[in-house]
């Protein structure tokens, strides 16, 4: 029960990796396949069976996703296609996942929980902040290393937008804006949650974490610490993983 599969799917790829839940390791080489466009239910299904089955996988699921996630369904979902809203994930598999232990948890809540117990945020009491600056920005957030979910922190209003439209690592490729004025942006988010939330800690994950040294030197000093994430993009599937696995403690 201490291996389960975690699939991170994002508004740009979809990741898989069998995981055991106790170390935070991946027991193999992550797949990544490319969200399909438009991302419906139905698109995002077939990808999800294909890597069950690729992995041969019949034990234990966590599945992330890149909006509100309720008991297991699916509430909003600004990157990928509007038809989700109301879907179970568990549901749509359910031929699959029958009889089996399926977690269902938004994409930065699931890359917080990993931070937390394997990552940037191991032992950490108090407030820390989890973003993720990705195609959108997620975030997670902490108290003592309880997690309050679905907080969606990347919708903010940031300079007149949704601030992941400006401060997201999309917003910098597609804008084209140099690590400089991003990292700007960057900041000004920063700043803003530091003003509403007053964490001691900030981490920042997402694919962008492995870049860090093009970005954080850049930003100005605030009163939390500013982290990168340890796991990387790997974050997202180990904490769906857990997320399975918890359940599963806490249902005993
Ligand atoms: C979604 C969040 C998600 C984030 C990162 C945002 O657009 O609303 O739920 O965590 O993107 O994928």
């Amino acid at each position: 029960m201490n291996h389960v599969l975690g699939i991170d799917i994002g508004g740009t790829g979809i990741k898989a990796a069998p995981v055991d839940v106790t170390t935070g390791r991946l027991l193999a080489e992550r797949a990544k396949v490319a969200t399909p466009r438009p991302a419906t239910p139905a698109a995002v299904e077939a990808v999800l069976r294909q890597l069950i089955s690729d992995f041969a996988w019949s034990g234990p699921l966590g599945i992330t996703f890149p909006g509100v996630v309720i008991d297991g369904t699916i509430r909003t979902a600004a990157n990928l296609h509007p038809d989700w809203i109301g879907v179970s994930v568990a549901d749509l598999l359910n031929d699959v996942t029958a009889g089996k232990q399926v977690a269902v948890i938004n994409d930065a809540d699931a890359a917080g929980l990993a931070e937390m117990r394997f990552g940037a945020g191991t032992g950490e009491r108090g407030v820390v902040l989890m973003l993720t600056l990705g195609t959108g920005i997620g975030s997670a957030l902490f108290y003592d290393g309880i997690l309050v979910p679905n907080t969606e922190f990347g919708h903010i209003e940031l300079d007149g937008e949704d601030a992941e439209r400006r401060a997201s690592e999309r917003a910098r490729e597609e804008q084209d804006l140099s690590w400089g004025k991003w990292a700007g942006r960057v900041d000004a988010y920063l700043d803003k949650m530091e003003q509403l939330l007053s964490p001691q800690l900030i981490i920042i994950g997402g694919g962008i974490s492995r870049k860090s040294d093009k970005f954080l030197p850049r930003l100005t000093t605030l009163r939390a610490r500013v982290l990168p994430a340890a796991l990387h993009n790997d974050a997202g599937i180990v904490g769906g993983a857990m997320a399975a696995h918890d359940q599963t403690a806490a249902l005993g």
